[in-house]
């Protein structure tokens, strides 16, 4: 964990902002695989993380911040619990760590909750995405759990969004930690990757990566010679010469920083004219984003500038036809860029999207548009120095996208149906990289860059 201090600062603030009220913060518990003792791998919930900084399961907190009163409930292991899983450090020593002096067992939270809210106090809390954790909320605050989410707090919301965008510079390093282990898992699968491998033992190998030098994966790896589908989490496929494979990973450092890198290669180690013409539109689109990124452009507009390097990208290729920035603004684009240019990063890969990604990636000035494609653009408001986001622009053929928007002749004035009917089994190409916001522009996180351009891709196929 960080120092003390970093918990109590980001405690400090938090009530700064907030001036008053009791926050309430349930932290995650574990979840049954199969069968009660047998549970996923533990993940703290990011915000419990974020300010009290304990990388365990059963623990909640609750900060009084008209008192300032700040306390962590927990049980200390009894001697089932040492025999079974063995002994570890007491609630209060681990809340000493983090500079929180009060604690209390989880037998008291009841209480004390009924205690604040006989006074006639409100119990602020944030959206909850545990099951457990949101039938807890029906006993404690007499919250059904379909409500919980509706009745959460926006004032707690806006503020720990607040905070939590802005990266510190630990919290930068931490990512780049992360990054340091996508570089490995990016030039593995390169190298692993030949005709005749199955995907699953690339995916395996790229996975017992994260999990052998960090926290393991920031979220499930996509490994696909079908890139076209966006989130591909079948790994059956065996590779043939002249696949294109698609890998979008992630890594979590081990305080649960996240790293989100996408690199596309060929399987045979050699791009052929067709998937270098399409990879080059993907990188100059990508380049032009990092290009612009920097503090007061909104990312809508960055990412209207990609899908127009993308447009005239393909319709020099003979796929698309017609005035690009009218294709942009109608959205004809959307039939091979369907997503977003990008998203926060931090502690959660989608930072804070468990929050709501209307609080993180919109605000009053920005509003989501409605439009296929570009309704699905996770950030679109204004950058600040400190964002961490990331910059993924793709191109992709999706046969039945291209069936349904062809049946309707979906805005044919800008696609050329025909052409593009060849291009069917092409599959998707994806670039993505982490990039930091800072006071003057932006730098692309990670101290070993990612092998990207054509030419030092095929390199690093061996
Ligand atoms: N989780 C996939 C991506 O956002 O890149
Ligand atoms: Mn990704
Ligand atoms: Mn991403």
């Amino acid at each position: 964990m960080f120092s003390s201090e970093t918990y109590i600062n980001r405690r400090n603030e938090l009530k700064k902002i907030l001036k008053s009220g009791i926050l309430f913060f349930p932290g995650s518990v574990d979840t049954p695989m199969n069968y009660r003792a047998n549970t996923y791998k533990f993940r703290q919930d990011s915000t419990f993380l974020y300010y009290f900084g304990i990388d365990a399961p059963d623990l909640a907190a609750v900060i009084d911040v008209d008192n300032n009163r700040e306390i962590i409930f927990g049980n200390d292991r009894d001697i089932d619990d040492i025999v079974w899983m063995g002994q570890e450090k007491s609630i209060s020593e681990k809340a000493s760590e983090v500079g929180v002096t009060e604690t209390k067992s989880m037998s008291e939270l009841a209480n004390s909750l009924a205690s604040h809210i006989d006074a006639g106090e409100i119990v602020h809390h944030l959206p909850q995405h545990q099951a457990q954790i949101m039938i807890e909320f029906d006993k404690l605050l007499k919250i059904h759990p379909s409500e919980v989410n509706d009745k959460s707090s926006k004032d707690f919301i806006r503020a720990v969004v607040k905070q939590r965008s802005i990266k510190s510079d630990k919290e930068v390093a931490e990512i780049e930690k992360a990054l340091d282990i996508s570089y490995l898992m990016n030039t593995l699968a390169m190298r692993a990757s030949s005709a005749g491998t199955l995907e699953r033992e690339v995916f395996g190998a790229v996975e017992g990566l994260a999990l052998g030098m960090g926290n393991g994966i920031s979220f499930p790896v996509i490994f696909s010679v079908n890139g076209e589908t966006l989130h591909n989490h079948h790994h059956e496929n065996i590779m043939k010469d002249g696949d294109l494979a698609l890998l979008d990973s992630g890594a979590e450092s081990l305080l649960h920083y996240a790293s989100d890198i996408t690199r596309t290669f060929p399987v045979s180690g050699k791009f052929t004219q067709r998937q270098k013409d399409i990879y080059n539109i993907v990188l100059d689109s990508q380049l032009k984003a990092i290009e612009l990124i920097k503090p007061g452009v909104n990312y809508k507009e960055i990412h209207l500038e990609t899908a127009k390097v993308i447009a005239s990208g393909l319709k020099e290729l003979g796929l698309m036809k017609g005035n690009i920035d009218e294709a942009v603004s109608q959205g004809a684009h959307a039939l091979f860029y369907p997503h977003g240019l990008g998203h926060m990063l931090g502690l959660d890969v989608h930072d804070m999207e468990g929050l709501g990604e209307g609080f993180v990636g919109y605000d009053e000035n920005t509003q989501r548009s409605e439009q296929f494609g570009l309704a699905y653009l996770r950030l679109a408001k204004e950058l600040h120095p400190g964002f961490v986001i990331t910059v993924e622009p793709g191109i992709y053929f999706i046969p039945q996208l291209y069936k349904n928007w062809k049946a309707e002749n979906k805005l044919a004035e800008f696609i050329n149906y025909d052409e593009v009917a060849e291009y069917m089994d092409f599959g998707g190409i994806r670039i993505e990289d982490d990039i930091l916001v800072t006071e003057t522009g932006n730098r692309v996180l990670g101290k070993s860059p990612i092998p990207k351009t054509v030419e030092e891709v095929e390199r690093a196929c061996g």
